[in-house]
């Protein structure tokens, strides 16, 4: 069965319907298949998208734009300096006016409320391009690798190691209680995840069968998984406070000793970019268990069908 999701916003995981959400990964399957097979429809012809940027981004600016422009429509860049945002102009009039330029807007911005703004201003499909609260296309992309490798999604165990309490591991959370994944958060004291997060994902891990656990020890957390996710200790805007977090998450790196817990067929992901001998050692990275760039290329297959669909 397939859902109508034209017009809708992708804000967060937690905002779609299971029948959306598994709409999402079949679309971003057949996309990934006629492309291979040299098949691409131009869904989205003369559409613009336009994609403002506080922070900086490879994977998600480039896929964004090539994703675009493969389905026949344009993005527009629209970095820092760019908008009169820098200057005072509120996210609502922003809003308000380049919806009556473009057909859909993607964003990606420190204030997770700005973001949640520009969707409530926006009469056309506005898309989380990341947030300091969430990033909903990467753990969608990492879901559908996670399939794409595995056949299945339901009853896998995954361990996510590091800071539990950015970005990454919220939308984990999200992203296992629509799956079905028994998640577990390996993370030091004082970096838990955050509480209405858990709470509002509590109705999807009740009807998906998945589940959610925080541990301080990491070899709890990645015993017999498979798969193992890290990400950057010190998040964009989080620099400040690399040092101090580098001493306090060491005992959570992905390294060969931790890994040999897992399950035997384990993957490794990571969202990218990668600080190599920080999160995760080169060995690790490196290795055949790591599926960090089909990861990657799989960004512009998702998102090729979140614009196809939405807007
Ligand atoms: N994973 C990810 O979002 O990468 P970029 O910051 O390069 O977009
Ligand atoms: N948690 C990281 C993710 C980067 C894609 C950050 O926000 O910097």
């Amino acid at each position: 069965m397939s859902v109508n999701m034209k017009g809708k916003n992708f804000v967060s995981i937690n905002d779609l319907s299971f029948e959306e959400f598994y709409q999402i990964l079949r679309t971003t399957e057949r996309l990934k298949d006629e492309d291979e097979m040299g098949i691409r429809h131009h869904i989205l012809k003369g559409k613009t998208l336009a994609m403002i940027f506080q922070k900086p981004s490879t994977r998600t600016r480039v896929s964004f734009e090539t994703g675009i422009y493969q389905l026949g429509g344009v993005a527009l860049y629209l970095g820092p300096n760019d908008l009169q945002l820098k200057r005072g102009e509120t996210i609502s009039d922003t809003a308000r006016v380049l919806v009556r330029y473009v057909d859909g807007i993607m964003a990606r911005l420190f204030d997770h409320d700005d973001c949640v703004q520009l969707a409530t201003h926006s009469t056309k499909t506005v898309i989380n391009g990341l947030t300091d609260l969430l990033h909903p296309c990467q753990v969608m992309t990492d879901l559908f690798t996670i399939y794409e490798k595995k056949n299945t999604l339901k009853g896998l165990k995954v361990a996510f190691m590091g800071d539990g309490s950015n970005n990454m591991a919220n939308s984990w959370i999200f992203g296992a209680a629509k799956a079905g994944v028994h998640l577990t958060i390996g993370t030091p004291e004082g970096y838990l995840p955050d509480k209405d997060i858990v709470a509002m994902a509590q109705y999807d891990f009740s009807h998906s069968g998945g589940s959610l656990k925080v541990t301080h020890d990491p070899i709890e957390a990645v015993k017999g998984v498979d798969v193992i996710y890290t990400d950057v200790w010190a998040s964009m805007g989080q620099e400040d406070e690399r040092e101090k977090r580098i001493k306090l998450m060491m005992p959570y790196q992905v390294n060969s000793d931790l890994v040999k817990h897992a399950d035997e067929n384990y993957l490794f992901m990571h969202c990218l970019p990668a600080h190599r001998e920080e999160e995760v050692t080169a060995e690790v990275c490196d290795s055949d268990h790591s599926v960090i760039f089909d990861e990657a290329e799989n960004r512009l297959h998702t998102q090729k069908a979140i614009m196809a669909l939405m807007m």
